[in-house]
């Protein structure tokens, strides 16, 4: 803890990409949907050291980014409201983010914004799918 009451955290981020990739996307959308997601995933880092992982996959015609913390986790039953507006379990939390990402991504890109897989205590794992 630092002198504030806050809790320090190590967070490494690391990004696992295999080559050069070409996707049509709106740059500043899209980097806003990655800043948002790499937020939320730095809020559910409860352990002094935190893991975040960017892993692109190349397939025929998509391109798979997935984005993979060490954080708490989403509890099943909270699953199906992630995405909706004003959604938040945090006490400053405008539950905006997921929703707007996922119009971001769903619609203006006419790719998949999903969630693929959380445990809780564990982390969670969010997938972003464009085609090429
Ligand atoms: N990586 C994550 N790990 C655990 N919970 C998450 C994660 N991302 C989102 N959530 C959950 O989804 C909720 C909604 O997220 P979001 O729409 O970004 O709103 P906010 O960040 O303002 O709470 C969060 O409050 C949190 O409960
Ligand atoms: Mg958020």
């Amino acid at each position: 803890m630092n002198a504030d009451g806050k809790v320090i955290k190590k967070v490494s981020i690391k990004i696992n990409s295999p080559e050069k990739l070409n996707v049509k996307m709106n740059k500043d959308l899209f980097e806003w949907v990655i800043e948002n997601l790499l937020k939320n995933s730095l809020d559910a880092i409860d352990k002094t050291t935190g893991i975040i992982e960017f892993t692109v996959h190349n397939r025929d015609k998509e391109v798979l980014l997935d984005v993979t913390d060490n954080g708490k986790g989403i509890d099943k039953k909270f699953r199906k409201d992630i995405f909706r507006p004003g959604y938040s379990t945090k006490l400053r939390g405008w539950g905006l983010g997921l929703s707007l990402a996922k119009r971001i991504i769903d619609v203006y890109h006419k790719g998949k914004l999903t969630l693929i897989d959380s445990i809780l205590d564990k982390g969670t794992t969010f997938r972003i799918k464009l085609a090429k």
